[in-house]
């Protein structure tokens, strides 16, 4: 699969710990998006692993078509699943 794969057409929203460390799915194969839980196994995608800077709620993107990952930035209104 050279492309990820749309999860969904609309961010989710996360609660974010300040100093956790999170794992944001690439992919789009995840069933726990927006999380990664290892679907990316034998793909050429890899998670997008970082640690929170501070506690806040965020909306994570679902459709993988985001410019900023793993945030939501809107593209997801000229996506089509
Ligand atoms: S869900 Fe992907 S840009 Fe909004």
């Amino acid at each position: 699969m050279d492309k990820p794969k749309v999860a969904a057409t609309c961010p989710k929203q996360v609660e974010l710990e300040a100093g956790k460390k999170y794992a944001y799915c690439t992919c789009g194969l995840s069933a726990n998006q927006p999380f990664c839980d290892g679907a990316h196994s034998g793909t050429d995608f890899v998670p997008m692993v970082f640690t929170a800077e501070e506690t806040k709620t965020a909306h994570f993107c679902q459709c993988k078509q985001t410019g900023s990952a793993p945030n939501c930035d809107g593209s997801h209104k000229n996506v089509s699943q």
